[in-house]
C-alpha cells in the first residue's frame, strides 16, 4: 500500500486526460532534474540521459517533506532506475515511485513525453 501524500497521486498512461508543456529538453540538466510547477503541486521531472529516459515523480520528499527531489542523484538498481535524495539517501524507483529502502514512503510518478523538443508531464486532473 503507498503512502503517497494527499494531492500527490500516481498517474498511469492511460489515465492521462492533459499533457502539460512543462518547458524545452533544454531546461533539464543531463543526468538531472528540475522542478515545474503544476496546479500548485510540485513535480520534478528528470532527464536521466545516461538512459535516455525521462521520469516525473513529486518534489516533495515523503520522509521529511522536504522540497528537494529534482536535486537527487539518479542511478540504477538492477534494471530500475532511481533517484537518491540529497537529505538522507532515501531511494525511490522512477518507474513505481516505490521506496527502494523498505520504508513506508512511496512517490507519485507521472507519465512524460517529448514532443517537438519539449517535455510534456501527463496529469488526470
Ligand atoms: S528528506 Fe528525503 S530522505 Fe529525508
Amino acid at each position: 500500500m503507498t503512502q503517497e501524500i494527499a494531492e500527490y497521486k500516481t498517474v498511469k498512461a492511460e489515465d492521462v486526460t492533459t499533457w502539460y508543456k512543462a518547458a524545452s529538453m533544454e531546461a533539464f540538466p543531463d543526468n538531472g532534474g528540475a522542478a515545474i510547477e503544476y496546479k500548485g503541486l510540485q513535480i520534478a521531472i528528470f532527464n536521466f540521459s545516461r538512459r535516455k529516459e525521462w521520469y516525473a515523480s513529486q518534489n516533495l520528499c515523503p520522509h521529511k517533506k522536504q522540497m528537494i527531489l529534482s536535486r537527487g542523484m539518479l542511478g540504477s538498481e538492477g534494471e530500475e532506475p532511481k533517484v537518491a535524495c540529497p537529505f538522507h539517501k532515501k531511494t525511490f524507483s522512477l518507474k513505481t515511485g516505490n521506496n527502494l529502502n523498505g520504508d513506508e514512503c512511496d512517490l507519485a510518478t507521472y507519465p512524460v513525453k517529448i514532443q517537438d523538443g519539449y517535455v510534456y508531464v501527463g496529469f488526470s486532473h
